[in-house]
């Protein structure tokens, strides 16, 4: 039987520490769904639509994926995808608590569905979507932390809001 993974995550926008995760988890998953969660409640620098875009075009080369965004419980969304587990990123230390609580609350409501977490590259230890736009907003330099596309995009959305 395939094993199906969701790869959820708010993407905005999307960094080289994400492609990596996905990358190491094509390795264990047969298929990936990198699914956005779409909260209306998280300001978004990205639409979801760009948010997708950009997804699709970063991994491209990568075989076994899918894209998608959803509402609601990810655990839902998993089951409803035929998933057998959540893949998660995780860096530092202060991350743990809330990944923590997350896949404790998504066992909670689902035991079928696992958490899987993916120590994170040595190389993406500090690359976040927030840090990398708070620092694009001051033109600090990202190129090291995001593909050549988004680099664009993020430059572009912050000359047209300054
Ligand atoms: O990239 P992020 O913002 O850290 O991703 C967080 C995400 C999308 C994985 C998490 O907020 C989520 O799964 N939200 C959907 C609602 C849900 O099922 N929450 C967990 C149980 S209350």
């Amino acid at each position: 039987m395939k094993k199906i993974a969701i790869y959820p995550g708010s993407f905005d926008p999307v960094t080289f520490g994400h492609m990596d995760i996905v990358q190491r988890g094509r390795k264990i998953f047969d298929h990936i769904i990198v699914a956005i969660l779409n909260n209306p409640q998280k300001k978004a620098l990205f639409s979801i639509d760009e948010r997708l875009e950009m997804l699709r075009e970063c991994m491209k080369d990568i075989p076994g994926l899918s894209f998608d965004s959803f509402d609601g419980l990810l655990v839902d969304y998993a089951k409803t995808h035929g998933a057998c587990a959540i893949l998660r990123g995780m860096r530092a230390v202060s991350d743990f608590e809330k990944e923590f609580q997350l896949a404790l609350m998504n066992r909670k409501l689902n035991r079928e569905i696992e958490t899987v977490f993916l120590m994170t590259g040595m190389r993406w230890f500090f690359t976040s979507s927030s840090i990398i736009k708070e620092a694009a907003i001051f033109g600090g330099d990202i190129t090291d932390m995001v593909p050549p596309l988004v680099n664009e995009r993020v430059k572009a959305k912050y000359t047209k809001t300054r």
